[in-house]
């Protein structure tokens, strides 16, 4: 990806990370163990995928990683500091959800800034990056329209540019 091409993108290389790590990660629901002592790191550049049977804990990794599913036990690691007592919104991650669950009654814009208009961002600033987020997955010429009006695939591009706007590190 060129330089100029993606501001999203440029904004993340300022506060990237050398490794995420995981020590031991557990989390159970009701006494039962959903994910029981994961220990994973992963390199900064490196692409990883969970793979493994329906019920086996990945989903649940993700969201503890998120931060939108509190530990039972063990801790999550951004180089030096330990990030899983902090909110997801104090994480710098992107997420996309399986379900892309995007706002059915807003436009493709409207989506895409929602987490930057949520932070206050001043609405220039928001048109720049959706702007930038919607070039790198090439809907530009969709951003009007409301998710119903899509393809599945392109919905599923709305929630990673949703995931890119916030310049996750
Ligand atoms: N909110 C919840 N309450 C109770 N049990 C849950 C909850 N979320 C997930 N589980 C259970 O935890 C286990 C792991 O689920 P999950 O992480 O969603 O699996 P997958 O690997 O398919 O993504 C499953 O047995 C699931 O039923
Ligand atoms: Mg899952």
């Amino acid at each position: 990806m060129s330089g100029k091409q993606n501001g999203a993108v440029q904004g993340a290389r300022k506060n990237e990370f050398r490794r995420l790590r995981l020590e031991g990660v557990s989390r159970q629901f009701g006494g039962a163990n959903a994910l029981d002592k994961l220990s994973l790191t992963i390199e900064r550049g490196e692409f990883v995928a969970l793979l493994g049977p329906s019920g086996c804990g990945k989903s649940t990794a993700l969201n503890c990683m998120a931060g939108l599913l509190p530990l039972t036990d063990g801790s999550i690691w951004l180089d030096e500091q330990r990030i899983d007592p902090l909110p997801p919104e104090k994480r710098g991650f992107g997420m996309v959800f399986q379900n892309y669950a995007l706002f059915p009654h807003l436009s493709v814009s409207h989506n895409v800034g929602f987490g930057l208009k949520m932070r206050g961002v001043p609405a220039k600033e928001i048109e720049r990056r959706v702007a930038a987020a919607l070039d790198t997955v090439q809907l530009q010429a969709h951003a009007s329209k409301l998710p119903g009006q899509l393809s599945g695939g392109q919905q599923q591009r709305v929630a990673i540019a949703r995931g890119l706007s916030l310049s996750p590190r």
